[in-house]
């Protein structure tokens, strides 16, 4: 197919067919669809040359926030509900399995490795909360050699990535390794509702759409073991203000738990605490890794 003297109407039609040659049948896929609904969009809204530029100015400063500390483009990704979106469409929410949600810019790799028990917010102000659970199959079979990543905000609602005063230190944060009975119990500070970082592009986004910023506090836990589906998840603080206004879209009924206050005194762990604390306990039930070649869509609901 030519490409010269392209309309409005032909152009959809020729860069699907420059494409068409890819080797791999799923990239075909996927950028035909991309083509096909991106030129929708445009023709959509009738988008202007103005609009075009903000849009490539959006996307280029996004980029540019970018770093191993930020990543501007999974926060504009969870702003607009894509990465609920493709959560839901790759992990239906079935029987007692944990419920997925979105993985959030706030991870980082390489966080330390703690002993069961250690306390992952030292030095850190807060009402202390001591966290527990399991980890098994939907039959309640512990899962032996899972590694369970945890982090969250503070008191105030920052991450340490977002205390430029403590140098790129990992606080709040952790990965653990249960062991054959699959239990875990660590001990952190209750986290916070927070803001989304409004400072960059998604900020823009959220100011120009009169939406307000804030997430329910949270923990989040992400769950890897041999054999299963990797489980990325939040355990939410039931009764947070902002549980029914998630600014991500991220909340789940499944995942709303219960912090529960106690008096200061002996803790879980038999240490003695001087003031007021909190525990959590939750058990995640972990799904078994699809089969090759298995569509999710085949398997029984
Ligand atoms: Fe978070």
């Amino acid at each position: 197919m030519s490409t010269r003297n392209l309309s409005e109407k032909s152009i959809t039609k020729a860069v699907i067919a420059r494409n068409s040659k890819a080797e791999s049948a799923r990239f075909k896929t996927v950028i035909t669809s991309l083509v096909k609904n991106l030129h929708r969009f445009a023709r959509d809204v009738k988008l202007t040359e103005d609009e075009w530029n903000y849009g490539i100015d959006f996307l280029t400063r996004t980029g540019q926030l970018c770093s191993d500390k930020r990543q501007e483009f999974i926060l504009l990704s969870d702003t607009l509900g894509l990465s609920t979106l493709v959560t839901q469409l790759n992990h239906h929410s079935r029987g007692k399995e944990t419920e997925q949600t979105v993985f959030g810019p706030f991870h980082r790799e390489k966080a330390p490795v703690y002993a069961m028990g250690d306390n992952i917010s030292k030095g850190i102000r807060g009402v202390p909360c001591f966290v527990s659970g399991k980890i098994s199959d939907a039959k309640g079979k512990p899962i032996a050699g899972a590694v369970l990543d945890v982090w969250h905000s503070d008191d105030d609602g920052a991450y340490d990535v977002q205390r430029a005063e403590w140098k790129g230190a990992m606080r709040m944060r952790g990965v653990f390794k249960p062991g054959p009975d699959g239990k875990f119990h660590l001990r952190t500070v209750r986290p916070k509702y927070y803001p989304v970082p409004t400072d960059g592009p998604t900020g823009e986004l959220l100011k120009a759409a009169a939406r307000h910023p804030m997430r329910p506090a949270h923990i989040h836990f992400m769950v890897n073991a041999k054999g299963y589906d990797r489980l990325v998840t939040h355990v939410f603080v039931k009764g947070d203000e902002y549980i029914d206004s998630d600014a991500v879209f991220g909340v789940r009924d499944s995942l709303i738990s219960k912090f529960k206050m106690h008096k200061a005194g002996k803790a879980p762990d038999g240490t003695v605490v001087r003031t007021p604390y909190c525990t959590l306990h939750y058990d995640f039930v972990m799904r078994p890794a699809k089969k090759a070649g298995k569509k999710d869509g085949a398997r029984k609901k």
